[in-house]
């Protein structure tokens, strides 16, 4: 069995009276895409949150890389190659591409966003933001602004921007929300690709794309995992079918 890139050991979360993360204990593996679903509300993006650091959990362990990171904040963990991509799009929509990139590489080696610092003639934000932008195959569309790319390079730009530094996972939340049947195809694609650079851990609702890519799928139902395998035993997994995809039939 591949090597566990992160591992979460009985996550429990409450906001109130609301337990929106019972317990859950699963791991991301070496060259996989591991599949997150269950219906709206059932806990997908808290717990992307609770890995990225965003949320903390009441208990339980978060490893990443052999290493428990549960004390350590949003940044650090992004330092340590902990990629994430957001359900709410992050990007500028009126800069370009590559300045997009740019103040995501600039976030990452420390800094904060400054405005008024002349970004565009840091080479040493140039370069790397270059580099990718040419890894998800945007290079000839870095001058463009953002707004005016289609939602399909918008996510691609969406996962440069997350890529920072040497990303050791991808955590991404609904990366095909909002795309038509072209779009998603051409995502779907992209991201089996993207499995090579880092494992993926994918929150998504397109079941197409789920069973596309995923090598195991876990099933989020108020809270708890009630399902994890892989897609061909989740398919068939009659609490599954119940609870999430007789639903969306
Ligand atoms: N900061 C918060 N405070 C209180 N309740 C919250 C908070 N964030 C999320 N919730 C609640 O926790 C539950 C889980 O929300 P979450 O966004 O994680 O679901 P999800 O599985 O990502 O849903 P969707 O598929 O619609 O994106 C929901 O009932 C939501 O209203
Ligand atoms: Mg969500």
């Amino acid at each position: 069995m591949a090597e566990a890139v992160l591992a979460l050991s009985r996550l429990v979360k409450s906001f109130g009276a609301l337990k929106v993360t019972d317990d859950v204990t699963l791991d991301l593996r070496e060259g996989e895409v591991h599949a997150l679903i269950g219906p709206n509300g059932a806990g997908k993006s808290t717990l992307i949150h609770e890995i990225a650091g965003g949320v903390r959990p009441d208990s339980g362990t978060i490893h990443f890389c052999g290493r428990d990171i549960g004390a350590l904040d949003t940044a650090a963990r992004a330092k340590l190659g902990l990629a994430r991509s957001f359900q709410v799009s992050s990007l500028l929509p009126e800069f370009s591409a590559l300045r997009n990139v740019m103040l995501a590489v600039q976030a990452r080696q420390g800094s904060s966003f400054r405005f008024g610092r002349p970004v565009m003639r840091d080479a040493s934000l140039i370069e790397p933001a270059m580099a990718m932008l040419e890894k998800v195959g945007l290079e000839d569309r870095a001058v463009i602004p953002a707004a005016e790319l289609s939602h399909g390079e918008r996510r691609k730009l969406e996962i440069a921007m997350a890529m920072g530094l040497h990303p050791r996972a991808f955590l991404l939340d609904e990366p095909m929300a909002g795309m038509g049947p072209e779009g998603s195809k051409s995502l779907t694609h992209f991201l089996d690709g993207l499995r090579e650079e880092a494992p993926i851990l994918l929150v998504e609702h397109d079941m197409d794309a789920v069973f596309a890519l995923a090598d195991r799928i876990s099933v989020l139902f108020y809270g708890r995992i009630i399902a994890s395998g892989p897609p061909h035993e989740i398919r068939k997994d009659p609490e599954v079918q119940r609870a999430y995809l007789g639903e969306r039939a």
